[in-house]
């Protein structure tokens, strides 16, 4: 089987995204059905944090035992990672030990460089430029909910970060449209020239009419130095009932989570009616899985 990567959403075609999230949801309800599914006795997978997680963290490592397999959790400051091994002397001696490496990050050149010398395949657990395995979730979920996502519009308010460049990825992989929320100076990098995507710097007008409303902590892990000129800048695209009934009467909203009731979001929409943040949160877990059927059993 050839060694593949999932670095960001684009290492996967159209069709197998389309499959990945159908097979998602297989799991879920084999899952719910409390059915016995191991076709990864043996198999181990490493995963690297060097930023905080509970989702990320728990989704893989119960995924893993449900298939069948393990999972090591390893952090800068128990790994010789954190005390200057280079990257790729620890890729090299990983990836001779287990089956799969999950790795969470700051530079996204980090996962690059494991990848470019790993045996095994690599998963990027978030970057500060992607979040893929977020959306695999976040995909799933709106399928779940609403059909096929091709031909809507989703709406992104707030920063343009990581967790928004590999929205801006689905909606060219999927066919939909996305209005990016955001001021000035807070776009993504690679807004230019992106398929599918439009900055649309007015909240309201970015969010007139979307099937899906989403948003994110408007400081990331790794800009807390920033959090409060960040507070300022994006005091206009906070999320909230005003807002959302401006967007189709069925929208739906969602957020990656962890949130901030009061700053990007308010309580009445997070814990409303129209958000399906946990699905979100539970789909990590079955997209996940299926993404590890994906890279080590090929298919
Ligand atoms: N959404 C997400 O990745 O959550 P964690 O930071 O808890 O893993
Ligand atoms: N954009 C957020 C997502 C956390 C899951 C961050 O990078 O901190």
């Amino acid at each position: 089987m050839p060694l593949r990567h999932f670095l960001t959403l684009d290492d996967l075609t159209a069709t197998e995204l389309d499959r990945l999230l159908r097979r998602a949801s297989e799991l879920r309800e084999l899952h719910r059905a409390g059915t016995l599914h191991q076709p990864l006795r043996g198999r181990v997978l490493g995963m690297i944090f060097e930023k905080s997680s509970t989702r990320t963290r728990v989704s893989f490592e119960a995924g893993m035992a449900q298939l069948g397999g393990a999972a090591i959790f390893l952090s800068p400051r128990d790994s010789q990672l954190g005390r200057g091994e280079p990257i790729e002397d620890t890729a090299q001696v990983l990836s001779r030990m287990v089956d799969a490496v999950m790795i969470r990050t700051f530079a996204h050149d980090n996962v690059e460089r494991f990848a470019a010398v790993s045996r095994v395949p690599v998963i990027n657990g978030l970057t500060d430029d992607h979040h893929p395995c977020q959306l695999l979730a976040d995909l799933q979920t709106w399928r779940e909910h609403r059909g096929e996502p091709a031909g809507r519009r989703v709406a992104w308010l707030g920063d343009g970060n990581n967790v928004c460049r590999s929205w801006m990825q689905a909606a060219a992989l999927l066919g939909f449209e996305l209005r990016i929320g955001c001021p000035e100076g807070y776009e993504p990098p690679d807004l230019a020239g992106a398929t599918g995507v439009r900055h649309v710097p007015d909240p309201a007008e970015a969010v007139r009419g979307a099937d899906l409303v989403v948003t994110d902590v408007w400081a990331s892990m790794g800009m807390e130095d920033e959090q409060k000129a960040r507070l300022a800048a994006f005091r206009d695209y906070q999320v909230n009932a005003g807002l959302m009934g401006l967007a189709a009467p069925d929208a739906l909203f969602m957020h990656c989570l962890p949130a901030h009731r009061g700053e990007e979001v308010t309580a009445e929409v997070i814990d409303g009616p129209q958000s399906v943040v946990f699905d979100e949160a539970e789909n990590r877990l079955h997209a996940q899985k299926a993404l590890l059927e994906l890279l080590l059993l090929g298919e």
